[in-house]
């Protein structure tokens, strides 16, 4: 049994809980839009074509913001192939994924999308094969409300009002050799800047993400951010960080801990926003936006597919990196949403890549059913209870030696406070074997528990069950045994957490409960 104290200061904050924090991620890749949230032919669909299955599970996701429409394709993507009339849209090869594109989804269609499915957009310009023009070009397209050639070209496309898109990211991955369009940090920083400059002279109401490192790996890693930044500090709003992580050589203890692997990401994009602040002597703030995050496959990808697919034929809706994710993956990612709380201070925006299908945490078959993989559950529970603040958090826990990260405690947790006082603990047990023997002391407040809920091994099966679309075994389940002891303004909590487990509890206040009050 692993001995984990913990100890929550409710009167104290981090930081409020961004609520961009549960960003979602629909790229033109593989079955992403085709068959995935836009099958036209399918029972369900809607009379714009949008799978009405697809938008309910969404929904239930929890998403906030959506960033569209890519990802490696923007990098060769005409955003005027996806405007007008859907039969004199042209088709085009997409180099990015070797995949023929029809363009029957574009902007307008996602925005009517988007809004059907109330999330933000959070839209990405070509910096790959096209710059400043086009995306000034699509900006106005977008927000301006008419009397020009652009805006009225919308308006003449069935958009009458001006999407108001205020979220944009200034390229894909500019760091990557596989990036069309790939440039160096100094070519990258100033079409960035430029590009921004242009877009506030047209909008001055637009947000920019400027594209940080793809990885932490990159061998360009730092001197990127700190390159990109000082060219572009006083336009961004916020630089992007992408993160995946797998599990790979039967190392499952480096892949339980890869939150530590975000963590050290996270502090290390601060530090160097902290530097170039100091710099260049600025007072606003720079967010981190997480835009990319998610287990993924990779190494699969890149030794038995990446080749095959790159040289192949070109599809339309290729079946792409469609990961099946099992019980210990739930797990990774509700530990990475743990990371993610817990630097609300400084991450402005998460993104899990990718929204359905292509590594998603929602499947879907042509003609056929939608359902939740494993991943769907920490999301969506962390999601919906996340709510008002972050508060302080210290942990005792015993530590676990992992090769990539070196020593790990073994719980990990992060805990938010509702504007009505709910609390909700957010806890994982990283450990393959060993139950742990969690001890909560929460300052501040008399609560009792309203709900408690876990992810883990299912009964019969095993940490690499994952749901099907025959059957779905993977789902929360309460988590039995807690007990609560509230007295004056402390509150005592005990339970024991499962091997490879998520967990989420939520409480309320005492008073809330003898007077009736219905946690939302
Ligand atoms: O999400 C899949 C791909 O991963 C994206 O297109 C790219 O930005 C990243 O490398």
């Amino acid at each position: 049994m692993i001995p984990a104290d913990l100890r929550v200061r409710l009167g104290e904050t981090v930081a409020p809980v961004p609520p961009r924090l549960f960003g979602g991620f629909v790229e033109h890749m593989g079955r992403c839009v085709y068959q995935g949230i836009y099958e036209p032919e399918h029972p369900s669909a809607d009379e714009g074509g949008f799978r009405a299955d697809v938008l309910e599970l969404v929904r239930e996701l929890g998403v906030t913001v959506v960033r569209y429409p890519g990802g490696n394709f923007v990098s060769g993507y005409r955003w005027e192939d996806g405007v007008g009339p859907r039969s004199e849209r042209p088709v085009r090869l997409d180099a990015a994924w070797h995949q023929t594109e029809t363009n029957q989804v574009g902007l307008h269609e996602f925005a009517t999308w988007a809004a059907q499915a109330g999330v933000e957009v959070m839209q990405a310009v070509n910096l790959g094969t096209r710059g400043i023009e086009a995306a000034g070009d699509l900006l106005e397209y977008s927000n301006h409300p008419g009397g020009t050639a652009l805006s009225d070209r919308r308006r003449a496309n069935g958009a009458e009002e001006p999407f108001g898109i205020t979220l944009w990211c200034l390229g894909n991955e500019m760091d990557g050799p596989w990036q069309i369009g790939h440039k160096t940090a100094d070519e990258y920083g100033r079409l960035a800047a430029e590009t921004a400059r242009y877009m506030r002279f047209l909008d001055h109401r637009v947000e920019l993400v400027v594209a940080g490192s793809s990885n932490m790996e990159m061998p360009t890693f730092g001197e990127w951010e700190r390159t990109v930044l000082r060219h572009t500090a006083d336009q961004a709003d916020h630089i992007s960080v992408h993160a995946y992580y797998e599990e790979s050589d039967g190392d499952v203890a480096s892949f339980l801990a890869s939150a530590a692997g975000l963590d050290r990401y996270l502090d290390t994009v601060a530090g160097i926003i902290d530097e170039v602040r100091e710099e260049l002597g600025l007072t606003k703030q720079i967010g981190i936006s997480v835009d990319e995050w998610n287990v993924w496959y990779q190494r699969d990808w890149n030794d038995n597919h990446k080749d095959a697919v790159l040289s192949g034929d070109w599809p339309v809706a290729p079946r792409l990196i469609e990961d099946e994710y099992n019980v210990t993956d739930a797990v990774v990612v509700g530990s990475l949403l743990i990371s993610l709380l817990r630097h609300s201070d400084r991450v402005s925006m998460a993104n899990l890549a990718q929204l359905v299908n292509v590594i998603a945490p929602i499947r879907s078959e042509p003609d056929g059913a939608a359902w939740r993989q494993t991943t769907f559950f920490p999301f969506a529970l962390t999601s919906a209870r996340a709510r008002g603040r972050v508060v302080p958090l210290s942990v005792k826990v015993a530590a676990g030696l992992t090769e990539k990260y070196g020593e790990v405690e073994l719980v990990d947790a992060v805990s938010t406070v509702s504007d009505d006082g709910c609390v909700s603990l957010f806890v994982v047990n990283r450990s393959v074997d060993d139950p742990a023997a969690l001890s909560v002391e929460l300052d501040g407040a008399e609560l009792v528990l309203e709900d408690a809920q876990t992810l883990t091994v299912p009964a019969g099966g095993d940490r690499f069950t994952t749901n099907t679309q025959e059957s779905q075994p993977v789902a929360p389940v309460a988590l039995d045994g807690v007990v609560v002891e509230g007295a004056g303004t402390a509150t005592r909590l005990s339970v024991t957490l499962p091997p490879i487990s998520w967990s989420v509890l939520t409480l309320r206040p005492a008073a809330a409960v003898s007077e009736g009050t219905p946690h939302a």
